[in-house]
C-alpha cells in the first residue's frame, strides 16, 4: 500500500516560515518528502528555518507580503506547486470601541488580502497543480469569541468564507481549499500576547481547554494530512484544532 501520507514530490509554498506554525510546518513537510518553498521578511530567521530543513531542492524567497503589488513578479518566479500553507498572519486584541480604520487596515491586509491576493496571483501565472491543496489559517475564535478579539477572528471569518468559495471555483481541477482553526498554540504570538493579556487570564483559558495549549507540532501534523493524498477528498472544510 502507498504512503498516503507521504509527500514525496510535492513542491509546497509555505508563507510565516520564520517563526511558530508556518517553520514547524515547513520543518516536518520537508521531513515528509516535500520540496518547500518558504517565505518570511527576516533573512535570518529564514535561513535558519533553511538550514533545518530536511533533504534538497527548497527555495527561499525574503518577502514582506504587504508588498501586493510585487505579487505578479512573486508568483512568475514560484516553481508549479502542489500546495500552499498561508500562515503569516498577526493579531490584534483591542476592544470595539477603540477600533480604528487603520487599526482594521492592518490585520486585514496581512490576514484576508496577502492570502487572497497572493493565491490570485498564482493561479494567474498558472502555479497551481491539478489536485493541489491550498490550507490557511483561521483560528478557533471564529466560533469562541473572546473579548478584545471582534478584529482578529474577522480577519479569520473572511478568510474562512473566501475559502469555502475558492473549494468550489477550483474543484474541476481537483484542488482543495480548506482552513485550519487552532486555539492557543504556543508560538511567538501567544508569547506577545501575553504582554497584553494577563497570565491569570492565560492559564484560565489553559483550564477552559481539556487538553491545554498545543504544540506547533499538532498543527503541522493536521497540514501534513490535508496537503497529502489521504485528504483527496477533503476540500471547504475548517479543521478545529482546540484541544478539546
Ligand atoms: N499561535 C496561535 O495560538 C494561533 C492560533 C490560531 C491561529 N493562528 C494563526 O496561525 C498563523 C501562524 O501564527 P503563529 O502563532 O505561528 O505566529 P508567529 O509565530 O507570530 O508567526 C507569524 C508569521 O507571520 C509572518 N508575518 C507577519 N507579518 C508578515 C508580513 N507582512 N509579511 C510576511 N510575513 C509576515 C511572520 O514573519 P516575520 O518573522 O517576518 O515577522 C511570522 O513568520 C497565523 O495566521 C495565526 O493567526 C495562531
Amino acid at each position: 500500500m502507498p504512503d498516503l501520507f507521504s509527500l514525496k514530490g510535492k513542491t509546497i509554498l509555505v508563507s510565516g516560515a520564520t517563526s511558530g506554525i508556518g517553520r514547524q510546518a515547513a520543518i516536518d513537510l520537508s521531513a515528509a518528502g516535500a520540496i518547500l518553498v518558504i517565505t518570511g521578511r527576516d533573512e535570518v530567521r529564514l535561513s535558519k528555518t533553511l538550514a533545518e530543513l530536511q533533504g534538497e531542492g527548497h527555495i527561499h524567497f525574503i518577502a514582506d507580503l504587504l508588498d501586493f503589488d510585487k505579487f505578479t513578479a512573486l508568483a512568475e518566479n514560484m516553481p508549479i506547486l502542489d500546495g500552499m500553507v498561508h500562515a503569516a498572519g498577526i493579531t490584534n486584541h483591542l476592544p470595539a470601541k477603540f477600533i480604528s480604520a487603520t487599526d482594521i487596515s492592518d490585520v486585514m491586509r496581512i490576514n484576508y488580502m496577502a492570502p487572497v491576493l497572493l493565491t490570485a496571483a498564482l493561479l494567474r501565472k498558472k502555479k497551481v497543480a491539478g489536485k493541489a491543496s491550498i490550507i490557511f489559517l483561521s483560528s478557533i475564535t471564529t466560533k469562541y469569541p473572546y473579548y478584545g478579539g471582534a478584529l482578529y477572528g474577522s480577519s479569520k471569518a473572511a478568510i474562512e468564507a473566501y475559502s469555502r468559495v475558492l473549494s468550489i471555483e477550483l474543484a474541476a481541477k481537483g484542488i482543495r481549499s480548506n482552513c485550519i482553526s487552532p486555539s492557543f498554540v504556543h508560538t511567538p504570538m501567544v508569547d506577545d500576547a501575553g504582554k497584553m493579556i494577563s497570565n491569570e487570564v492565560l492559564e484560565k483559558f489553559e483550564k477552559m481547554m481539556p487538553l491545554g495549549f498545543g504544540e506547533p507540532s499538532d498543527v503541522s501534523h493536521a497540514i501534513l494530512y490535508l496537503l497529502s493524498d489521504a485528504s483527496k477528498w477533503v476540500t471547504g472544510s475548517n479543521m478545529v484544532l482546540g484541544g478539546g
